[in-house]
């Protein structure tokens, strides 16, 4: 299968500058290079275009909507071209909000094939604020809730139904950042979260045994990776840090776990801000970590 490569340079819904060089970041770290080391085909479709960041405060509980929606109607058409081609579409963000672009457009392709779609979202963060409820109006900290049919109408009506996904369909990893009233929407949504409480107790591996149960050849598994869900020990290059996560040990076995099911369809890389990391360590890791996503293991593993 064919890897395709979707650069979107936009810090369009952060709170800080800078992810608009992720895409570059990634591919400076080699993504491509490292990815064919390993037999897989990969093409880089290059950078999406979009509306230049104009850093101005929010309006009635947004910033930067209309420029949001725009980045996220480009995210949705490659996406979405690139799954109709039977490819396998690497999103390189740009920040979290880019999500619903990206996820609409998943969504909406495995409805038309009849497929079923489960989403793990690797973060700190919950992303699932609302215009009422943000503390910032930045809009990467709200993709969850309007794939779930909560927010601005154009970021909720971008796949061919509303809700675009169903909560149960989404399984939260490594969270632990959430804000107060969003605590309570998240509950009251019934979202599956396994945050770093349950990580701690539970460990890494029994954590993704609950996480992908249950999938079967005819699902689609989407991987929503913000880069912030790693540590910030190991991954400072984010814009919006959160201690406690994640290990280097953790992660990777997070991912080779996804790798060992054979059915990731799709994937986001986002919130990767080389403004604020050390020698592009952080894309490095992220590098890394996607390589164990896509099955590379230090052995030969027998199933
Ligand atoms: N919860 C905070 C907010 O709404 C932070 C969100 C961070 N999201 C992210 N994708 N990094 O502003
Ligand atoms: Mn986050
Ligand atoms: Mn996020
Ligand atoms: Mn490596």
């Amino acid at each position: 299968q064919r890897i395709v490569l979707i650069g979107a340079p936009t810090d369009i819904g952060a709170g800080a500058r800078g992810a608009s060089m992720g895409p570059e970041a990634l591919r400076v770290a080699d993504i491509k290079p490292i990815l064919e080391s390993h037999g897989l085909s990969v093409e880089d479709h290059g950078n999406l275009a979009g509306p230049t960041n104009p850093w101005l405060p929010p309006v009635a509980g947004y910033r930067h909507l209309a420029e949001v929606i725009e980045w996220n109607r480009a995210v949705h058409d490659a996406m979405l071209a690139a799954l109709q081609a039977g490819q396998l579409p690497i999103l390189l963000g740009g920040d979290h909000s880019l999500a619903v672009g990206s996820i609409s457009a998943v969504a909406r392709h495995c409805r038309a094939v009849g497929k079923k779609l489960r989403v793990l979202w690797l973060d700190a963060h919950a992303d699932f604020n609302t215009s009422t409820i943000t503390p910032s109006g930045n809009l990467h900290g709200m993709p969850v809730a309007c794939l779930c049919g909560h927010g601005p109408a154009e970021l909720v009506s971008m796949s061919d139904q509303v809700p675009a996904i169903e909560p149960w369909n989404i399984y939260q990893i490594g969270i632990r950042s959430v804000d107060q009233g969003e605590k309570r929407f998240v509950h009251e949504m019934g979202l599956d979260v396994f945050d770093m409480r349950f990580i701690d107790e539970n460990g890494m591996r029994h954590t993704m045994e609950q996480a992908l149960l249950g999938l079967d050849d005819n699902t689609h598994l989407h991987v929503s990776f913000d880069v912030d869900f790693l540590d910030p020990e190991i991954a400072p290059g984010v814009g919006t840090l959160v201690p406690g996560g994640p290990t280097y040990r953790e992660a990777q076995l997070c991912m080779e776990m996804i790798a060992d099911t054979g059915r990731l369809a799709s994937l986001d890389v986002v919130e990767l801000n080389p403004a604020l990391d050390v020698r592009n360590k952080t894309a490095d890791l992220a590098v890394d970590l996607i390589e164990s996503l896509f099955g590379k293991s230090t052995l030969m593993r027998r199933s």
